[in-house]
């Protein structure tokens, strides 16, 4: 019996048919999205963080409007992808309880500081617009709630992008200061951004399943590589210059070539020895304690809405 659903998963995947939460599924191919899109789900809210900490010190209103408005977005996103999540069995408490216990990762860019103004424009430009790369290919992914969560939050997404590079443009043309910000931002952001995309194909334990599953469409390096021949001519448009002397455009291959990722340091974030990687747990950790009070009474409403029903 279990040859046939396994059949008929198959076949479904092949046609490229979406699989649904109904639908039998391998105990693997579900593990597997629970842990990818949890450790998405923990990324778009901790990711709230960073840009946090300048919403009091935006330079003008309307800056301050729309930096809000986009953390707002990114807890949007985390909430479709948590409801993702759940509807492959796994609860939300659970995996939440697992990022704030270091048992799941979220996305190594978030461990990083935001030092001064410009952070926050580079993020919307180059953070998010890494995160689009890897996320418009994800609006095909096999299963069928994360592919559809996928494309609105695309859509969003595409707007962060835009107005990231908005603000650096404004940075880009203005002071001496204003440039050497800037300049100071991608010098921090570019590497910690190449690596959004995750170790090399050749170290990645997940791609090939994940690909046989047609859960990723393509690997990590194809989408790095297309994020840096999408990103090279925009900074250039910018005046500014990317930290990477062995950066340069091979014509024989259509593509810039890039120097080597520094590893070493991706490994330790992930392990959980970043910069902020302490300061964010325990930001998230905290919110959550200090929520108790507003979930007990949430429930304690509930109850007596039953009751009153039921009644
Ligand atoms: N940050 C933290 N952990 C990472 C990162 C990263 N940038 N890249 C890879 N890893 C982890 C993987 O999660 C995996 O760890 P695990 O086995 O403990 O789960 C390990 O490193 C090995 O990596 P891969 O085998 O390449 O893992 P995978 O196939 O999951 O590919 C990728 C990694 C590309 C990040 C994939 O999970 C993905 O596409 N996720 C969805 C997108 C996403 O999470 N984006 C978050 C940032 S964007 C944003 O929030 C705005």
């Amino acid at each position: 019996m279990d040859n046939q659903y396994q059949e008929n998963f198959e076949n479904k995947l092949e046609a490229d048919i979406n699989i649904e939460p109904k639908d039998w599924m391998p105990d693997a191919y579900r593990k597997n999205l629970i842990r990818q899109i949890g450790q998405h789900a923990h990324s778009e809210v901790i990711g709230m963080l960073p840009e946090a900490n300048w919403l009091t010190r935006a330079p003008t209103l309307r800056r301050k409007a729309i930096l809000l408005a986009k953390i707002q977005d990114e807890a949007g996103h985390g909430l479709y992808l948590y409801s993702a999540a759940e509807t492959l069995g796994c609860s939300r408490q659970d995996i939440y309880q697992k990022m704030l216990d270091g048992k799941m990762k979220y996305s190594s860019i978030f461990n990083y500081p935001t030092l001064n103004w410009a952070d926050v424009g580079v993020i919307g430009w180059l953070v998010d617009g890494a995160a689009i790369v890897n996320q418009v290919a994800l609006c095909r992914a096999s299963y069928g709630p994360y592919a559809r969560a996928m494309v609105k939050i695309c859509k969003e997404e595409s707007f962060h992008q835009r107005q990231g590079y908005e603000a650096v443009t404004v940075l880009a043309n203005g002071t001496p200061q204003q440039q050497a910000m800037l300049q100071d931002a991608i010098n921090r952001f570019w590497w910690p951004v190449l690596m959004m995309f995750g170790p090399n194909d050749s170290d990645s334990p997940h791609s090939a399943q994940s690909m046989a599953w047609k859960i990723k469409r393509f690997s990590n390096d194809e989408l790095r590589q297309k994020f840096v021949d999408n990103t090279v001519p925009q900074v250039e448009a910018l005046g500014m210059t990317i930290p990477d002397p062995d950066l340069q455009w091979d014509e024989s291959i259509g593509h810039y070539r890039f120097g080597e990722i520094d590893w070493e340091e991706f490994y330790q974030v992930i392990k959980g020895e970043g910069i902020c990687n302490y300061e964010r747990v325990e930001a998230k950790r905290k919110a959550w304690e200090d929520g108790a009070w507003v979930r007990e009474g949430a429930m304690a409403y509930s109850q007596k809405q039953q009751a009153i029903q039921a009644a």
